[in-house]
């Protein structure tokens, strides 16, 4: 198992959800207007399902991808309390196979990886998304480093309009946004600086 896995088992091997059950403002905000339900989504590095049981609540098609087991059971109990069904796999992102075309969206947030792998794991989200596929994508960007109200300690990890703008050049950008959020999660609470996305084929 990875460091990277070890230490999400750890946030999440608690009975409290670390970030609420409550969906992100930006994915309930974004996707109704732009997806049909019925429409398959895939949710990468979802921790512990609090978008993936709210989009399956929708009428979506959902399958969620984490590799913290404790955060895939917390999800599926979830799931089981608001009565859906949401498909996991317990898959380090980079080692899940994402066929060509294969998703009408993909959502992946607030999921820092190092640069490399980020670049790589977008060019392949861009040839994952079925023509006319939607992707949702928040994440924190570089200001927010230093900030008390988290996210990750090595400031290549955070994100910028830059970085977005290069790696999805091969869909068309409906949304990009650079905001200052009060996000109250589960235990994170405060201003954060974001940037959120929604792009498609
Ligand atoms: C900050 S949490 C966000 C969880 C969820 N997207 C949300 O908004 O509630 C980041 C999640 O990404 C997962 N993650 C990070 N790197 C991953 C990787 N390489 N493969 C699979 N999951 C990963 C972690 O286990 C964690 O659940």
């Amino acid at each position: 198992m990875s460091t990277g896995a070890r230490f999400w088992d750890r946030k999440y091997g608690r009975r409290e959800y670390v970030y609420g059950t409550e969906p992100n403002r930006f994915l309930v905000e974004q996707v109704s207007g732009r997806l049909k339900p019925g429409k398959e989504v895939l949710t990468l590095g979802a921790g512990e399902g609090r978008n993936a049981v709210w989009l399956a609540r929708q009428g979506y098609v959902v399958t969620a991808v984490d590799y913290s087991r404790p955060a895939l059971e917390k999800l599926h109990l979830l799931a089981r309390r608001q009565g859906v069904e949401v498909c996991s796999y317990l898959s380090d992102v980079m080692d899940f196979e994402l066929r060509e075309a294969r998703w009408d969206a993909v959502v992946l947030l607030h999921m820092h990886l190092p640069p490399r792998k980020r670049s790589l794991l977008h060019r392949r989200i861009v040839k994952t998304l079925c023509p006319a596929g939607v992707l949702f994508l928040e994440a924190l960007r570089c200001d927010q480093f230093g900030r008390r109200s988290g996210g990750p300690e090595r400031p290549e990890l955070l994100y910028s309009a830059e970085t977005l703008r290069r790696d999805f050049q091969d869909l068309v950008i409906c949304r990009l946004l650079e905001e200052d959020r009060f996000i109250e999660s589960g235990e994170h609470r405060g201003w954060t600086s974001v940037i959120n996305l929604v792009a498609r084929k």
